[in-house]
């Protein structure tokens, strides 16, 4: 925004800036129930840093200060932010697109940002657009988000006049899909929001064919934060290898489920202190969402919110998801239940989840009903590896590292419902959500500093 100057060079932590080691950094002030006004967002954060580059080979200085500060994307995959940044930076005429999507029913993060801290979200679109030489972001919202779509919506309307780029709200049909990058890409250019195949990837050849910059919401919106206090104020918090602060949605049976941050590295015990305490004896975690991996309650005492600690256990933090399942409900039937979900998600263009989804969707209900026939882990290992890696985008894959964490989590219920057929948990209400929520349905609590 012009009236709001500052080069980012100049802008090391600045006096007033906050404490480094302290938390809320994204969540500071947030709004309850409004989305927080453009006034408020400057008076919590400060002018947004501005940045002319100095010509088209000259590396900006934002760039180098993500680098520094080691941002990861938050969509899910946790690529280096600066590498992207970088790979756009060299191409003719680039765009910007925000994706804040979020078609992962287990996660409220994004909604969280478009619906309360737009401004947020918006100054990282903003920044990332000066930092590569794009002249338009496109913010992307899941249309059944009604409210993240007015907020985000009059935000950029706040906002006109003061951006130093034109920034437009795109409305993104409802599915799991339909928020990977190529399938926003396809629907930015008239067509269906489904992944495509890839190369040329967004960054070469994305919308309008121009060199397309994709980044989750978090993610700029942490970028905001780099710009306005650098990267020394940002490893303050964190681990070496994963520094800064995150967006958790925590679900289950916690007195408060809802979007809290976190410093990378806090204790799984911590965050559900914050949360208000268990309300029910935990049986396991899923971590990272519905692509990512269960951790069996017995571990969960000891485990650390980092990606380095929970690689010991085959999982990521993923796009933030910590969804605990009491000991009460029945994990083969959730877990048929998410697995139907995912395969009815795919977008049926590609072998693997045309064949290889519905077949292990199929076999997981098999087993929860007790009529499988033959070895049914051995039906799933078979399947998985027919699927593994042949798809057009990630979706086969994840679905397959979910089922199979499952079977190996749950070994034993997973036995004895192939032997037995259903246990009284069965009939209960299943806890894992599908779909979406709104985040006005979610109790939030103030975020709390571990
Ligand atoms: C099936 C599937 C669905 C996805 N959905 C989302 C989504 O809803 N939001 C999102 O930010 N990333 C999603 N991603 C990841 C995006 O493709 C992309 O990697 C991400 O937006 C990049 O942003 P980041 O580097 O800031 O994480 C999805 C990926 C897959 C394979
Ligand atoms: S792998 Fe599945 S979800 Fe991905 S593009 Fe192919 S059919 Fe669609």
């Amino acid at each position: 925004m012009s009236r709001h100057h500052a080069t980012v060079a100049e802008a090391a932590p600045r006096a007033g800036a906050p404490d480094g080691r302290s938390l809320p950094r994204l969540l500071a002030e947030v709004p309850s129930r409004e989305p927080m006004s453009l006034d408020h967002h400057l008076a919590v954060h400060g002018e947004l840093p501005h940045e002319h580059r100095h010509g088209r080979r000259h590396e900006s200085a934002l760039i180098e200060r993500v680098e520094r500060a080691g941002l990861r994307g938050r969509g899910g995959a946790g690529f280096p932010t600066a590498v992207k940044l970088r790979a756009v930076a060299h191409g003719r005429r680039p765009i910007v697109v925000i994706n804040a999507a979020e078609g992962e029913p287990a996660s409220l993060k994004d909604r969280t940002l478009s619906e309360l801290l737009p401004h947020l979200m918006l100054d990282g679109g903003e920044l990332a657009a000066q930092a590569v030489g794009a002249e338009e972001v496109i913010v992307c919202v899941c249309e059944s988000a009604i409210a993240g779509v007015e907020s985000v919506s009059a935000a950029i309307e706040e906002r006109s006049g003061e951006s130093s780029v034109r920034m437009q709200l795109s409305t993104v049909p409802t599915g799991y899909v339909a928020g990977q990058e190529s399938a926003l890409v396809n629907h930015l250019n008239g067509g269906p929001a489904l992944p495509t195949f890839t190369p040329p990837m967004p960054f070469e050849q994305g919308v309008r064919r121009r060199p397309t910059l994709i980044n989750n919401a978090e993610t700029l919106a942490q970028l905001a934060l780099i710009a306005r206090y650098g990267s020394t104020w940002f490893r303050e918090l964190g681990t070496p290898s994963q520094p800064g602060s995150a967006l958790v949605t925590l679900s289950g049976p916690v007195a408060y489920p809802g979007v809290y941050e976190i410093e990378h590295g806090a204790s799984l015990a911590s965050l559900i202190d914050a949360a208000g305490g268990t309300t029910a004896a935990a049986r396991a975690a899923l971590l990272g969402g519905y692509a990512g991996a269960w951790i069996d309650g017995s571990l969960l005492g000891g485990l650390s919110l980092s990606d380095e600690h929970l690689a010991t256990h085959g999982a990521s933090l993923g796009a933030g998801v910590v969804l605990l399942l009491s000991q009460d409900a029945c994990p083969v039937a959730e877990t048929a239940s998410v697995a139907r979900w995912l395969a009815d998600q795919s977008a049926r263009q590609c072998g693997p989840c045309l064949n290889g989804l519905d077949a292990l969707a199929a076999t997981v209900e098999e087993i929860a009903g007790g009529t499988v026939e033959g070895n049914a882990s051995k039906r799933i290992e078979r399947l998985a590896a027919l699927v593994r890696r042949r798809g057009a985008c990630g979706h086969p894959d994840g679905t397959v590292r979910l089922i199979l964490s499952a079977v190996e989590t749950f070994a034993a219920e997973f036995a004895d419902h192939a032997r037995h057929g259903p246990c009284e948990a069965c009939d209960r209400a299943p806890e894992l959500p599908l779909p979406a929520r709104s985040t006005r349905n979610a109790r939030r609590r103030e975020p709390v500093a571990f």
